[in-house]
């Protein structure tokens, strides 16, 4: 079985470091590359959080950039408020003596496209900016894109705003980037991530696994339900991240719609919200995929069995 070759492009946060699990611990991925972007918290921060993830995780070869630390336009806001200071507030993990890299994240998705013997997949799970400033800057890079897979947006409404999504919200001009950018593009929206539940149950079974990992995890989500449930009053958080990676891994998890996704950059009140023509009622071509039915059970089994192996 040949490993599909993928760039994990984030900003952990605790859905993202359950992502990061997933692709390590699954044998059909390639983790090409990890990047991190400011959102969940400073880049610094999330740079940090990706490095203790891959070390909890025994990933040692794979290269780790950190990349922009503001978004194109206007002043970063993190999400303290659902992850904590550290931004992956919960467990006590160490910080490996890994490295970071000494490129920018953008140069070194450069260079891992320009290097790659096919065409890879970049699934980014935090704001838009190191992807948008990749095709900004690097248009060379695009026939090296097999396609983008992102969290982000809905096709109903928000969760910064009544109607945007964090990622979304965070930067809008880089994903209004990468939506029109006319190459292959995945859109995992609120409207199937608010289906995948870190019930008490789940964070029960990580405790199950009986591996560090396991206990992660289960600490994280303990967390994240407690902001969950103070923030949104939910009452299990939804976990996000993750269902872009496992679309990657076993594509029937998430059902898709092709159709038209344009981005709110100047709304009053719904600046970064995506608007996603399920109806056909506007001139838009369709042209993003749009998850839209996520396949509950086999999401959890897929997670679970990659937590399990991972670092073994
Ligand atoms: C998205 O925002 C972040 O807080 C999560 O990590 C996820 O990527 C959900 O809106
Ligand atoms: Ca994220």
């Amino acid at each position: 079985m040949r490993a599909h070759p993928v760039i994990i492009d984030c900003d952990p946060g605790h859905d993202d470091a359950l992502a990061l699990l997933l692709a390590a611990g699954d044998p059909r991925l390639h983790l090409v590359g990890v990047t991190t972007v400011a959102g969940n918290q400073t880049l610094e921060k999330t740079t940090t959080n990706a490095l203790r993830i891959l070390g909890l995780a025994g990933v040692t070869d794979v290269p780790l950039a950190a990349g922009c630390d503001r978004p194109l336009t206007g002043e970063l806001t993190v999400a303290e408020d659902i992850h904590g200071v550290s931004g992956l507030d919960g467990p006590e993990l160490d910080v490996p003596a890994g490295a970071v890299a000494g490129v920018h994240a953008v140069e070194l998705m450069r260079r891992l496209i320009a290097d790659a013997a096919e065409p890879l997949t970049l699934i980014a799970t935090g704001p838009l900016t190191n992807v948008a400033s990749l095709l900004r800057d690097h248009p060379e890079v695009r026939a090296g894109i097999r396609r983008i897979v992102f969290m982000g947006g809905s096709t109903e409404r928000g969760n910064t705003t009544p109607y945007g999504e964090f990622n979304i919200v965070t930067d809008p001009e880089a994903a209004d980037i990468v939506l029109r950018s006319g190459l292959p593009v995945t859109m995992i929206g609120l409207n199937v991530t608010h289906q995948a539940l870190a019930t008490t149950e789940v964070i029960a079974e990580f405790r199950g696994l009986g591996t560090r990992a396991g206990d992660v995890c289960a600490e994280l989500m303990t967390f994240f339900a407690g902001t969950y449930r103070r923030v949104f009053g939910f009452e299990h958080p939804p976990v996000h991240d993750p269902i872009a990676v496992a679309h990657v891994i076993e594509p029937s998890i998430v059902r898709t719609v092709t159709v038209p996704v344009a981005v709110e950059l100047a709304g009053t009140y719904t600046r970064g919200a995506t608007v996603v023509d399920l109806h056909g009622r506007t001139t838009g071509v369709p042209h993003a995929d749009v998850a839209v039915g996520l396949d509950v059970d086999a999401f959890w089994r897929l997670l679970m069995t990659a937590v399990r192996h991972v670092g073994r």
